[in-house]
């Protein structure tokens, strides 16, 4: 009696079971899902708010955007700069200062980054008059910068597809984008 009774409840222990696994894999699917969208954590929670609202450019801290192929990230240095001439009177402020008396280089978690195999450059970008916010979002209301998971292939060649007629052979050129 006892023996069928057990074997009886086996197949049910079983579904109990998957079921449990399907939960845990659809919330760590969901994890996931909330982790690429989100900001990764910063050595130190830089608001960009903040110097928006201070009115200052974003091609002061990323001067590469349109003199390089690389935007930039700044350095300790160029906190420094501003930095020492404004006093630290609220908490964040004292922790910046904290944190710069603590570490010699500010090493910054890349966001905005293509794969290699992919060739971009801001330069003629924004000589065709495109803000960052075209592409990047409205940073000027983040605090650290989000990433861009919309940036691919198709994103890329969706714009360069309403381009001039006569451009439009060279921007959807695999070459051009792809060396
Ligand atoms: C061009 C000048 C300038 C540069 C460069 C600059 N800041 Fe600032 N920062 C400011 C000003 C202005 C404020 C506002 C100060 C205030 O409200 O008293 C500020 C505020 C802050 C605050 C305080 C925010 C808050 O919530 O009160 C932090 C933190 C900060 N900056 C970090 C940084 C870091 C890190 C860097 C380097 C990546 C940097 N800043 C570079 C001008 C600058
Ligand atoms: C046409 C779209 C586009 C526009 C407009 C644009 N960006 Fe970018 N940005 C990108 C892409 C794509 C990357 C990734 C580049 C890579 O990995 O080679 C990037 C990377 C960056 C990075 C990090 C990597 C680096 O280049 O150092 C920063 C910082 C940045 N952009 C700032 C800016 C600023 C500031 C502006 C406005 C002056 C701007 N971007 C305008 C598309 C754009
Ligand atoms: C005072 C300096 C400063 C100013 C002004 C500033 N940024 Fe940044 N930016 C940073 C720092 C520091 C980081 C690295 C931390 C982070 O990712 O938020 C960064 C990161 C970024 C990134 C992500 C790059 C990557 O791949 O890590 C983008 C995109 C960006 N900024 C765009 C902008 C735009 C657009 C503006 C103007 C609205 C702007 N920034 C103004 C300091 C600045
Ligand atoms: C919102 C529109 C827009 C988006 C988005 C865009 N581009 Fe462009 N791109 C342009 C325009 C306009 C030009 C041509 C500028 C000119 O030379 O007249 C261009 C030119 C280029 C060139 C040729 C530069 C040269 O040296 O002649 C490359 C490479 C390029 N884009 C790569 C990319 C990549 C990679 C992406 C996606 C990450 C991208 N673009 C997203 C509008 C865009
Ligand atoms: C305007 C720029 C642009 C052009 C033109 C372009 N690509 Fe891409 N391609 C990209 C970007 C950006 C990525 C990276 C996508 C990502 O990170 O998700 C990419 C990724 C790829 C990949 C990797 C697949 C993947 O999903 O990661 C292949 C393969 C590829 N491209 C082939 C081509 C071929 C073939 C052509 C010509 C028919 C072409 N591309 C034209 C921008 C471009």
């Amino acid at each position: 009696m006892t023996e069928s009774k057990s074997s009886k409840k086996k197949p049910k222990l079983l579904w109990v079971i998957g079921g449990i696994i399907v939960i845990v894999v659809l919330i760590a699917l969901g994890i996931g899902f909330v982790i690429t969208q989100a900001a990764p954590a910063q050595p130190f929670p830089f608001p960009h708010n903040v110097h928006a609202t201070n009115g200052i450019a974003c091609l002061y801290c990323h001067p590469g955007a349109n003199r390089n192929n690389y935007a930039g990230l700044p350095t300790r240095q160029k906190c420094v700069g501003c930095h020492s001439n404004i006093p630290a009177n609220t908490p964040a402020l004292k922790d910046l200062q904290q944190y710069t008396r603590d570490h010699p280089e500010f090493v910054w978690v890349p966001v905005a980054y293509l794969p290699d195999f992919v060739h971009f450059n801001h330069q003629p970008h924004l000589n065709a008059g495109m803000a960052c916010e075209n592409c990047h979002g409205d940073v000027a209301k983040m605090g650290t910068a989000k990433p861009q998971n919309y940036i691919d292939m198709g994103y890329c060649l969706s714009c360069h597809k309403h381009q001039r007629p006569d451009q439009f052979t060279t921007l959807s050129d695999c070459s051009t984008c792809h060396k």
